[in-house]
């Protein structure tokens, strides 16, 4: 990463993204994309900021930069990413304590948490979140958008459809197919198929609701 890199993003996803940059020096700051004036009062001034989407407009004009999309929502994440991935090089943040395995396809804006494994043949697309300590075994395939959430365990052959959110801890054992938009309760355990736009939660993992 040579160029400056902008955060899309100032809150709680943004500052976990600040703090797993090798280089912070690399950061030109965040961008609060909702501009909301009584959140940019309250930002805390020690992590650099850049202002708010006009203000990262001018910034893009003026500088070649990069940037990646700093949300934990999906939907969200996928709505800023889109609008800047054809103005600014989309780039990967991953953290230095990540174990990556060999044969990883990893596509462009995506976040990758301390402490998280990932065994070989693992393909994930653009603008993801591998939150940390999460373990992705192998021939896992991710789709773009989607959100691994802190300590999940997706198993060997596993599939997760594009803007899927798995929660925190929950466990999706192989072979699983998760639809595209599921989201996935923190701790459920999955050992069933969930189709998409669907909500499950619990051991084993039932569909409480659909989108
Ligand atoms: C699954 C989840 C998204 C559901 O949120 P929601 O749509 O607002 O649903 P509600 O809170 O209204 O809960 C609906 C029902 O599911 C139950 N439920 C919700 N989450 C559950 C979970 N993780 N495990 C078991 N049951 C759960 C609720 O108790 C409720 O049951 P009830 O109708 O019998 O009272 C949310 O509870 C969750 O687990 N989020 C994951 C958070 C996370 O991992 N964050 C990490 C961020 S990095």
């Amino acid at each position: 990463m040579d160029k400056q890199l902008i955060i899309f993003g100032a809150s709680d996803q943004a500052k976990v993204i600040y703090h797993a940059l090798p280089d912070k020096g690399i950061c030109a700051g965040m961008v609060d994309i909702f501009g909301n004036p009584a959140f940019m009062e309250a930002f805390d001034r020690s992590y650099p900021l850049i202002g708010d989407l006009g203000d990262a407009d001018q910034f893009i004009q003026e500088s070649g930069c990069t940037g990646i999309a700093a949300i934990g929502d999906n939907a969200r994440r996928k709505r800023v990413y889109e609008m800047y991935a054809n103005r600014v090089e989309m780039v990967n943040v991953i953290h230095e304590t990540a174990i990556l395995q060999i044969n990883l396809l990893l596509g462009k804006g995506c976040y990758i948490g301390p402490r998280t494994v990932m065994n070989h043949q693992v393909e994930i697309g653009d603008n993801v979140i591998i939150n940390t300590a999460a373990v992705i075994e192998h021939d896992v395939k991710i789709g773009s958008h989607a959100h691994i959430g802190p300590g999940a365990v997706v198993a060997g052959n596993v599939e997760i459809g594009a803007g899927a959110f798995i929660g925190a801890g929950a466990v999706v054992i192989d072979g699983i197919r998760i639809g595209a938009g599921a989201v996935i309760g923190a701790g459920a355990v999955v050992i069933r198929d969930i189709p998409a736009d669907a909500t499950a939660v619990g051991t084993p993992a039932r569909v409480i609701k659909n989108r």
